[in-house]
């Protein structure tokens, strides 16, 4: 009998967990960042060259959500991170220049370890979006649950942590799941007297899910669709309203308006065929809020990814382009598809092939020669 080979492992790495920070990338003072979920990110020269873990100096030596959300007007990177001991949700603050100006915090009103995934930003709230995903590494080691339990009956809670470290805000509902946000922003932003940070309720538009489904049942009877909740930091409350029932994910806007009222959005979507695999996008659609209603622009054979939206450089607002990476249904070929922001239901005006395989569902960043500065 021959027993199988054990692969050669280095004796330092035998039962290490492999980093795997591929989920998203982001730029914040001159460093390039690979993101994994609730890890250390990893730093890359502007070549891509791999340099290594970021710890930011030692302070965040637990790592950082895979989408931190930089803040245009202040130039600040706001992180959280969970894990699976306590303190099991914490929140920092990088400044401009990259410095850490508020080391890991814990959120003293989440006492379990809990799944998050996204997270927004307002003038004066990191938003948080608690689903009933609870770690369970009892019943995952016994083989009697899921590592990940969905347990609905506990509900979801919106989280408003001051930024200024004032006591946390939350806002209790029945259960659903989000994987994405869209924005965030203080309502009375951009009314008449109103200054950015000045008070009033908080918007959060995101995609919402009924449940929690991760694999092959994501594509399942479970579409996410655009959400809005307004929460009332004063009274710990909260409505929701469904903006739209089409079937959505991977939403973005202009990053330059993170944490300031939106307009526009675009998401992955669907034309309803059927043969499409769990998860796969065959459209992209686009929301104009202010205008109601939405464009799609059915994308044939293609499975397209997220829409990133790239500003023309000194251009009015909304004017830019919608990038995104897509996978040849018929070759499993990939191309990066260019589509113009003023009418993109008209489709690519460019389209490049991609000279290797790039897998669809993540994320990925414009990143303009100079980086934006505050303002
Ligand atoms: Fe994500």
């Amino acid at each position: 009998m021959v027993m199988p080979q054990e692969p050669d492992v280095p004796a330092d790495l035998a039962g290490t967990f492999k980093d795997l920070p591929d989920i998203n990338v982001v730029r914040h003072a001159g460093r390039l960042l690979a993101l994994a979920e609730s890890s250390c990110p990893f730093r890359m020269s502007p070549e891509l060259d791999t340099l290594g873990p970021e710890t930011f100096d030692g302070a965040l030596p637990a790592g950082i959500t895979a989408h931190p959300k930089v803040d245009p007007r202040t130039g600040e990177m706001v992180v959280f991170c969970y894990g699976l001991e306590p303190p099991f949700l914490t929140w920092s603050v990088l400044g401009p220049a990259g410095e850490v100006r508020r080391g890991p915090t814990p959120v003293d009103t989440v006492d379990e370890p809990m799944m998050i995934h996204d997270m927004a930003l307002t003038a004066r709230f990191v938003v948080l979006v608690l689903a009933p995903a609870f770690f369970d590494i009892d019943a995952a080691m016994a083989g009697t649950g899921s590592f990940v339990a969905w347990r609905p009956e506990r509900g979801t809670r919106i989280l408003l942590v001051p930024r200024d470290g004032g006591p946390v805000r939350q806002a209790a509902d029945d259960a659903y799941w989000m994987w994405h946000t869209v924005n965030a922003y203080d309502a009375d932003e951009g009314q008449e007297g109103g200054a950015p940070g000045q008070g009033g309720d908080v918007v959060l538009d995101y995609v919402q899910w009924d449940h929690l489904a991760m694999g092959p049942a994501t594509g399942g009877p479970n579409p996410g669709g655009l959400v809005r909740a307004v929460i009332s930091p004063e009274a710990g409350s909260m409505r929701r309203t469904r903006l739209d029932d089409a079937a959505i994910e991977l939403p973005r806007i202009d990053d330059r308006l993170i944490g300031r009222r939106h307009r526009r959005l675009a998401a992955a979507s669907g034309t309803g065929a059927r043969d499409l695999l769990p998860g796969e996008h065959d459209a992209l659609r686009w929301y104009d809020l202010q205008r109601g209603g939405s464009e799609l622009w059915a994308a044939g054979d293609l499975a397209v990814g997220e829409p990133v939206f790239a500003p023309t450089p000194g251009g009015a607002d909304g004017e830019g382009h919608w990038l995104t990476l897509a996978t040849d249904r018929t070759d499993g070929t990939s191309w990066f598809l260019v589509l113009p922001a003023d009418e993109p239901e008209s489709g690519p005006v460019a389209r490049v092939r991609i000279p290797v395989r790039v897998p669809l569902g993540l994320h990925g960043t414009w990143l303009p020669t100079e980086e934006p500065a505050p303002g």
